[in-house]
């Protein structure tokens, strides 16, 4: 197998999505044909879903919150929080991914543009809160500060994606621009690599199958993150 060398000067940026967690048991997206969990993307992840029908989408969440407690980081996962270790102060992971899995594998640089499972918000005061801290019988759960109804702390169609001036600023730096496990489809996710090739930064991918912008790839590396990622890195 071919590893990745990676300067001293070189300054890192990786973007995740839903195959790093396949091998942890989490399934994709793009395997559910345009489904969540066999449900519809416009009911459990727009906020016009949830302002029609709050409670199935709290109890569509409650189950993923569930599910990625039960399962446990790959060596997908701890092979990116090795290389953070190795270069912390040069590198920057952002996930689409909600499911905890990257900071749960070590990893301390970490952007959840698309939000995360392990909280939850205000409708109204906005205050965060940890679901851990959330009583998960109530149907739909109230906040502990002003009683109105909390919401999944995830970014649904429609809304802003977290921290996109730190996104931008660090792709503005980086040397290195790496894509692992997401079908570049889901914007502005997918830009970004389009971004980096035009300022001549490297960019590497990392997938079970050809992405849809493969084109932007100068180095494509194809097989499960799990398997590939701790021998392209050691
Ligand atoms: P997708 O489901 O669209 O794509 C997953 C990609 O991972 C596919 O290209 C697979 O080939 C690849 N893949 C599957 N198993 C893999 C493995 N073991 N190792 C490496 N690659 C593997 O997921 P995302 O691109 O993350 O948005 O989807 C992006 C966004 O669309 C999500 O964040 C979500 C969704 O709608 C929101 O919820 C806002």
């Amino acid at each position: 197998m071919q590893k990745i060398t990676l300067k001293e000067s070189d300054l890192v940026l990786i973007l995740t999505g839903a195959g790093i967690s396949a091998e942890s048991g989490i399934r994709t997206f793009r395997d559910s044909d345009g489904l969540w969990e066999n449900h519809r993307i416009e009911d459990v992840a727009t906020p016009e879903g949830f302002q029609k029908n709050p409670s199935l989408v709290w109890k569509f969440y409650k189950e993923r919150y569930t599910h990625a407690l039960e399962v446990n980081p790959n060596p997908g996962h701890y092979a990116l929080a090795e290389l953070e270790k190795r270069m912390p102060n040069r590198f920057l992971l952002v996930t689409q991914n909600v499911d905890g899995l990257h900071s749960r594998a070590g990893s301390k640089q970490v952007i959840e543009m698309h939000g995360t499972l392990h909280t939850c918000f205000c409708t109204r005061c906005k205050q965060k809160q940890k679901m851990n801290n959330i009583d998960l019988s109530q149907d739909i759960p109230i906040c502990s500060a002003c009683g109105k109804a909390l919401r999944p702390d995830i970014v649904w169609f429609g809304e802003m994606p977290y921290r996109m001036d730190e996104i931008y600023h660090g792709l503005d730096k980086a040397t290195v621009f790496i894509t692992i496990g997401t079908s570049g489809n889901v914007y502005p996710a997918a830009y970004f690599i389009t971004q980096a090739q035009r300022r001549g930064v490297r960019t590497i991918g990392i997938n079970k199958d050809k992405p849809e912008n493969i084109e932007y790839i100068d180095e494509f590396y194809q097989g499960k993150a799990g398997e590939i990622l701790p021998e392209l890195f050691s």
